[in-house]
């Protein structure tokens, strides 16, 4: 079933072409782009991410209602805020300083906050960078199924954290709002469901029984 949402994939890494895959499989039609020519990524799209159409970043971006960031987060700052302007965006990114290097802005706090601070014209939504790819992948689910899996995401945006909602559904998990971009912090690496793939009640067990959530 095709869907209103275009999405623009900007990286072509581990999780972008999973993120890819499923949107496609749910119906959005998807560009993906890395910081580079298109042409070089024409041939692995093709084969990985069949029916995905790999773009010039600044493209892929003009022409889609939600850009997902599945970049490394040191590379964040080579993005250019206009180009974002007003789009939806989806922050899967992690700071991870082992393979990030130490980002001092980064070092305190919601990495998904100074990501939104620098795209202040954009309505920006952490969501599915949780869940490790090939989970994100291989426990994807549609919705109703018995053994289908939670992820979180949050957003100071309503409409954007409803589109981001019904993607997240859609790629084959129970989407669970956690409130404003604060609240994502318990998305982040050092938070109580990074790396799990949880129930819808195990994740608002885990959520609720983090000390940041009553903060
Ligand atoms: N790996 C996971 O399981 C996972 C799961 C959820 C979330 N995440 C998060 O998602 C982010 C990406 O992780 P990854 O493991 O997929 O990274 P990765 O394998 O290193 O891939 C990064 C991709 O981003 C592209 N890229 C870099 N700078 C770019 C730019 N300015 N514009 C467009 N594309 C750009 C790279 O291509 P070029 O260098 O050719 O431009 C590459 O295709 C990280 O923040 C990570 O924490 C990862």
């Amino acid at each position: 079933m095709q869907t209103r949402d275009r999405l623009a994939v900007l990286g072509a890494g581990h999780v972008g072409p999973v993120i890819a895959r499923l949107a496609i499989r749910a119906g959005y039609p998807v560009a993906i782009a890395t910081s580079g020519d298109p042409e070089d990524i024409a041939l692995i799209t093709e084969l990985v991410i069949p029916g995905a159409q790999p773009r010039w970043a600044s493209d892929a971006i003009a022409d889609a209602d939600i850009v997902v960031l599945a970049i490394p987060l040191h590379r964040f700052t080579e993005l250019d805020p206009g180009l974002l302007a007003g789009k939806v965006v989806v922050d899967a990114m992690n700071y991870w300083p082992a393979s990030d290097g130490v980002l001092t802005a980064f070092e305190d706090g919601g990495s998904s906050e100074i990501v939104a601070r620098r795209l202040a014209g954009s309505a920006v939504v952490k969501a599915l960078n949780h869940i490790g790819y090939h989970e994100l992948e291989d426990r994807a689910r549609p919705a109703g199924a018995p053994d289908r899996r939670a992820a979180g995401l949050a957003g100071d945006d309503q409409a954007a954290v409803a589109a981001v909602a019904e993607l997240t559904g859609r790629l084959g998990y129970d989407p669970v709002r956690l409130g404003g971009l604060r609240a994502g912090r318990v998305l982040q690496p050092d938070g109580p469901v990074f790396g799990q793939v949880l129930t819808l009640p195990e994740f608002e067990r885990a959520v609720h029984e983090d000390a940041r959530s009553l903060s």
